[in-house]
Order: C-alpha cells, then structure tokens, then sequence
C-alpha cells in the first residue's frame, strides 16, 4: 500500500491554518504547519488532531518552526507573508514578501526538493515567480492560487443572480490576481448554457465588477485581515488535483513561455493539474478586447517583476 501523502503548509495565520483545516477535513494527506511564530503552528495543529476523532479523520497533523519536520513533501503550500501596514508602500510590501517567500523556498526546496509548490501569498502572481526562481524547480512543479479563488468567486455571484446552484455554475477569469484580473463571461456557464443568454449585460457588467474587487469587499468588511476561507480552499483544490492525479483543468498561475503571445512571467491561464503538477497549460482563442485585458494584466504582473529583478 502506498503510503500517506504528506503536505506541508507554510504560513500559520489564518490562511495557512484553514487549508490545514480542509486537507485534514478531507482526509487529503497528514499536514505540517510551520510558522516561525513560536507556539501558534504548534497550537494550531494540536487543536485540529483534537478534532480529529470527533470527524473521524486519520491524518497526522504537526506544527514546527523550522522545516525538519517539513521533509519529503508531497506538496507544500506557502501562504507566509504579511499584509500591508499603514505607511507601507506597495512597493514596501512587495519586497518584505518577496524576502519573505524566498526565504521560504529555500527551505522548502531544501528538505523537499521533489515537492509541487502552490503559491498563495500576495502579490500573487509576482510572489510564485520568487518561488520558481528561488527553487529552481521545473515549470510544473510551481505555481500559484488565484484563479480558482477568482472564479468561485464568479461562481458564486452567478449563482445568485440565476438563483440555481453553485454545482451548475463554471467560470473562468485569466490574467494576474488583482484589479486588472480578465472574468471571462463568454466561457462561463449553467448546466452548459453560457451565462450570457441568461443574463443581461448590465448584470452581468456588475459580476466581474464585483469578482475583480472580491478581495477588497471582504478586507472592507473584515477590517482587520483578508479572506480566508476560499482562498485556502482553492490552494486545497489544486493540491487535491494533484495528489488524486485528477486531470483536472483549473485556472492557476504558471510559467508562460510564449502561450498567449506571453513570455517569462507567471499569469493566470487554463491549465490541466495531474500527478505531474501543471500536465499542459490550454489555449483557449480570445476575442480581441479579451487579448487585450489578458496582455494588459499581464504587463501589471511584468512591472512588480521588474522591479524586484527576477
Ligand atoms: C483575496 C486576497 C487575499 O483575493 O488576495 O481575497
């Protein structure tokens, strides 16, 4: 019998502890929470093992500050990094967590040189470039969390306005994790019907207004933090794809070498995730204002690439 999975998750705040949740949860892989903050990881881990027997799931679940524990993972998600403080540039940000994630990826890439890495933390698709670079790993075996997050979030508006279920709704967004991200309404449907011959433009205008500022509202309202709950789901559902070899095709930010007209940059596209990581990155033809959203966005990405050098 094979044995267990094991995923490492980096970041013990709630991001980081909620993913821990859902991987447990599902019965997905025993799970190592690190964090440097001494205790939380720890405290965490313990609290969800005591979980464990009322669920009844069989996972072991540890928490460390330093990456020993970490060795040989199967899959490591790292959603270390911290949000912007008031007199913090964006720029600031940029490079405290860029310090921040490739530090991280030296160690992971240290103890589990075979892992598939999956970038959560922010700027999203800058943060995954860091990784790749850092880790030297090959293309699919790194990559990022946004486009599942964002299309849920399409999703669940969708539903909504159809008043169906969420289970009858896809939606792809592309492009890079922020407000320049591409919701692409054409590609996204009920029970097969594209959306746009159920819903009138005016709504549907107001879905991807909505999708593309989904981090903002829920920061607006939180005040104190960002979301959580399906951000770190999303970086579950790739993990999942991954170690269940589900051929499954999911929007994530990956290493383009040329697909849609893009070079050297990590953007969020369609791509196929299996037991190799990212198994084929799809093209799907784009209308031309469509191109330009996607091109427009990615230059978003190339800038905070550019200025930390990667
Ligand atoms: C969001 C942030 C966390 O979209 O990126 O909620």
């Amino acid at each position: 019998m094979a044995g267990r999975h094991k995923v490492t998750v980096v970041g013990a705040g709630n991001v980081g502890a909620t993913a821990a949740h859902w991987i447990a949860a599902k019965e997905l892989a025993d799970v190592v929470l690190v964090d440097i903050v001494e205790g939380t990881p720890q405290g965490k881990a313990l609290d969800l093992a005591q979980a464990a027997p009322i669920d009844g799931f069989d996972v072991k679940l540890i928490g460390a500050n330093s990456y020993e524990e970490t060795a040989n993972s199967d899959v490591v998600i790292i959603t270390a990094g911290l949000p912007r403080k008031p007199g913090m540039s964006r720029d600031d940000l940029l490079k405290t967590n860029s310090d921040i994630v490739g530090q991280v990826t030296d160690q992971v890439a240290k103890y589990s040189p075979n892992a598939f890495i999956i970038v959560v933390s922010n700027p999203l698709d800058a943060m995954t470039q860091v990784a790749f670079r850092r880790s030297g790993f090959p293309k699919n075996r790194v990559m990022g969390m946004a486009g599942v997050l964002d299309s849920a979030r399409m999703r669940c508006f969708l539903a909504e306005a159809l008043n169906v279920s969420v289970e009858n709704v896809t939606a792809f967004v592309l492009g890079g994790h922020g407000d320049t991200m591409v919701p692409l309404p054409r590609y996204s449907t009920c029970a097969g019907i594209p959306v746009t011959e159920l819903l009138d433009k005016a709504t549907l205008d107001a879905i991807i207004d909505r999708t593309a500022n989904g981090g903002a509202e829920i920061v607006g309202l939180l005040k104190t933090g960002s979301a959580f709950y399906a951000p770190s789901l999303g970086a579950v559902e790739m993990a999942e794809a991954i170690l269940k070899d589900k051929k499954k095709i999911l929007p994530c930010a990956v290493f383009l070498e040329g697909e849609y007209g893009i070079s050297n940059l990590f953007v969020g596209v369609p791509v196929k995730l299996g037991k190799n990581g990212v198994e084929q990155i799809i093209e799907i033809s784009l209308t031309n204002d469509e191109r330009a959203a996607l091109h427009k966005s990615a230059a978003a990405v190339q800038e905070l690439v550019d200025i930390l050098e990667i």
